[in-house]
């Protein structure tokens, strides 16, 4: 491997500014360690001491809130305050302030003589409760009584960029705990997220107790593992992150069943934790597609008694039959009763209407209706079914797929498709209210990567088409965690941090030029996640590459990203754990191997596991192309394809040629597949690396072999490799999938080490 000398002046002195920057930020970091970040905080000087004798002082509006604060400050002291509405100085103070006007809002004053936290409404001084948890020492969080607790003199002034923070649990696929959900509530209102979204029925189990139906959650909440809980069990070999939770295993009848579900009451309790945290949860009842679980039961949901899988998804109920509609509305009154939350989800989403229009009773309706297409039956169930939430006070959320066919624009759309960028601005423009959840980079059950942290927290909610008026109509942002491969709460801690806290700052703070303070400060928090036990993804080991190729020797180093956090590896092929080697700095590599290596915490849990493929090589020589023409030849196949390879065998399209590797704009098919073929022709001798990233597959060859692989269907990742090349020209190919939905294809290069840039277009010929 050959080695990379930083000689340039001008590079040692960016690097010596971004460090003193660094250490303002890390010593900043560790004084006001606050996600997200007030909007605005001055530093003050000393510090104001609480101790057993500190009173607390309070408005009546806020009492619960004080009883809230209290209880965090027991946990520290050993014992509670005394709540005296006749202290004078040295307390702390909770003040009914009118003139902080926005929801959500709150100031926060630390003098050495007291405390005042004033606000409008309870969730505003909930807010502040949080930030000064977030300034207390990590142990309380353990419990550890201190004989005072110290807090640093500041004034805050803060308030939330958007109303709805939110976070979605898919608890279908695989179920959690009541236990679990408190946990996860905590977290989300330690970080000033306020709604929950409960995704409570799927194909795979209906999880909430509803007494007209009582075979939803007798049978419905069980089934015999299916094809999700394999591909967990097959992960769990490498991973034991995956194996599925045993707490919901039960024997029935001589069978294994997995599953769950909440009672009504279990939930109320879980619905009175969450309000007293100033977090709505808002309970989602998917239909009328993924509603399997609930047909097993109760059949005559569909329009011809069938209960199985289309092509892609499972037959939905019928919106034609008056029965129906009772079934439905029946459910969502029980539903209304247990959940106060202001806002109903109803799903909506990927809904096979084939059965409906081969119904007689859907020819019916949709003649005496003059509804004229499948897409407007559906929502003309969705439209009767907003009338009742709305009659019963409530609002009607669906995912985007219900403005498909029309919809009233008292709707809210919850947008997801994030091959389908219109659809938000449809809605807007349609008058309805809009929540942002994109699949990229939103669903929190993408495989996190070195790049998910900087994509949550430079999101933006706002579509740029958008004037400042209908932004208005965007009200905040959620991440999804659909459960389909996250079997254990240890998993679901993994997807959901420390991702979470980037999507907090981003949507209560709102500002990206914070983002290297913002890693500082997470740094920090990481203390606490581990005082609190969550089982946070580890930093990324950065600049490490999937492939690696030498002609001498290969030198490996790596720095670990955190304290603390020592790197062990092995090269038998085995999976690393605490007791293999710890790796040297440099560990010289002289044969071709695989080295596996993971980030280790003191107490022994695994960060991510990274294979090293080191390849010894010699320098691949040039080869003579006369004469060159410019650019690459492509190729067009509009068909889906699961892995490159299939192209081989698809009818062409058509074929075009290109010098930048992307998806070309004109290309609207939803699933189609490029090959990309020629030369490349490199400047210099040199080891070069190349970075690409596709949703979904890629693979490129240089030379004879297979230099990056990044085949099959998946969300954008980016997977690298090397090879050792000559000056001049060298075959190259390159086959890209798009199997619907992800648009995404990027190459990019680094010789010797240099930083990724973009292949110049002159590079390329054929
Ligand atoms: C969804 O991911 N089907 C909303």
């Amino acid at each position: 491997m050959i080695a990379f000398a930083k000689k340039n002046i001008s590079f040692k002195l960016g690097i010596l500014l971004i460090c003193a920057g660094f250490n303002v930020n890390a010593q900043n970091a560790a004084k006001f360690p606050l996600i997200p970040y007030p909007a605005k905080l001055v530093a003050g000087t000393g510090s104001f001491i609480i101790t057993p004798q500190t009173a607390i002082v309070t408005a009546r509006e806020f009492n619960s809130e004080a009883i809230e604060l209290n209880s965090l400050l027991q946990k520290g002291l050993g014992k509670k305050l005394k709540l005296d509405n006749t202290a004078k100085i040295h307390a702390i103070k909770l003040v009914y302030d009118a003139s902080i006007t926005a929801p959500e809002a709150y100031s926060l004053s630390i003098t050495t003589n007291q405390l005042v936290i004033r606000a409008k409404d309870a969730a505003g001084v909930f807010h502040a409760v949080e930030t000064i948890r977030q300034l207390l020492p990590v142990s309380v969080e353990t419990n550890t009584v201190h004989k005072q607790l110290t807090l640093p003199a500041v004034s805050i002034e803060d308030q939330p960029a958007y109303a709805w923070r939110g976070m979605h649990l898919d608890v279908s696929r695989h179920f959690f705990s009541v236990s679990y959900l408190k946990k996860f509530i905590d977290r989300m209102a330690l970080y000033k997220m306020n709604k929950l979204h409960l995704h409570l029925t799927d194909d795979q189990g209906w999880r909430i107790e509803i007494k007209k139906y009582p075979k939803l959650t007798e049978d419905g909440a069980w089934r015999t593992f299916n094809n999700q809980d394999s591909s967990c069990i097959k992960r769990s070999k490498d991973n034991p992150d995956f194996i599925i939770d045993k707490e919901h295993i039960i024997q029935r009848n001589g069978k294994t069943l997995y599953g769950g579900f909440y009672t009504q009451q279990e939930m109320k309790g879980v619905v009175a934790y969450a309000a007293a945290k100033h977090i709505d949860i808002i309970p989602e009842i998917d239909m009328p597609g993924h509603m399997m679980a609930a047909i097993n039961s109760y059949p005559f949901l569909t329009c011809n008694g069938e209960n199985k899988w289309g092509t892609l998804f499972t037959r939905p109920i019928c919106p034609c039959n008056e029965t129906t509609f009772e079934f439905a509305q029946n459910v969502f009154t029980e539903i209304m009763d247990i959940f106060p939350s202001k806002y109903i989800h109803i799903g909506g989403d990927e809904v096979d209407r084939t059965d409906w229009g081969k119904s007689d009773a859907c020819k019916a309706l949709m003649e005496r209706e003059g509804i004229k297409d499948l897409p407007a039956l559906q929502s003309y169930f969705i439209n009767r079914m907003e009338k009742f939430f709305n009659s019963k006070g409530r609002k009607l959320i669906g995912w985007d797929e219900i403005i498909e066919g029309g919809i009233s624009p008292t709707a809210i759309v919850m947008y997801w498709r994030t091959w389908v960028p219109d659809a938000p601005v449809k809605a807007v423009k349609n008058g309805n209210t809009v929540i942002m959840t994109p699949g990229e980079p939103l669903y929190f059950d993408n495989q996190p990567d070195q790049y998910s942290i900087y994509k949550v927290y430079h999101f933006n909610p706002i579509p740029k088409v958008l004037n400042t008026e209908e932004a208005k109509s965007i009200i905040g942002a959620q991440a999804n965690i659909w459960s389909e491969q996250i079997p254990s709460e240890r998993r679901a801690d993994y997807m959901a941090m420390p991702r979470m806290t980037a999507l907090a700052e981003a949507l209560w703070t709102n500002k990206a030029d914070k983002y290297d303070f913002y890693l500082a400060r997470l740094v920090e928090q990481y203390k606490r996640m581990d005082a609190l036990k969550i089982n946070y993804r580890l930093p990324d080991l950065s600049n490490l590459l999937n492939e690696y190729v030498f002609t001498d020797e290969g030198r490996l180093s790596i720095t670990p990203p955190l304290p603390g956090l020592t790197i062990h590896y092995t090269t038998d092929g085995t999976l690393p754990d605490a007791k293999s080697p710890e790796l040297p700095s440099p560990l010289i590599i002289k044969k071709s191997e695989l080295i596996r290596l993971a980030p280790f915490t003191a107490s022994g849990a695994r960060g991510d596991v990274y294979n090293l493929n080191y390849k010894q090589q010699q320098m691949l020589g040039a080869v003579k192309i006369a004469p060159p023409k410019p650019g690459l030849a492509c190729t067009y196949y509009k068909a889906y394809f699961k892995e490159t390879a299939l192209m081989k065998d698809a009818k062409v399209d058509s074929t075009f040629t290109t010098d930048k590797i992307e998806v070309p704009a004109t290309v609207k098919a939803p699933s189609f597949g490029i090959t990309y073929k020629g030369y490349i022709d490199v400047p210099a001798d040199g080891i070069y690396t190349f970075y690409l990233t596709c949703d979904d597959g890629g693979v490129l060859k240089i030379g004879p072999s297979v230099t990056v692989n990044n085949d099959g269907n998946h969300s954008a990742q980016e997977r690298s490799g090397q090879i050792a090349l000559k000056m001049g020209a060298h075959p190259f190919h390159l086959d890209f999938i798009e199997g619907g939905g992800g648009f995404t294809l990027k190459l990019k290069y680094s010789v010797n080490g240099s930083e990724p840039q973009e292949i110049p277009a002159n590079w390329f010929k054929n």
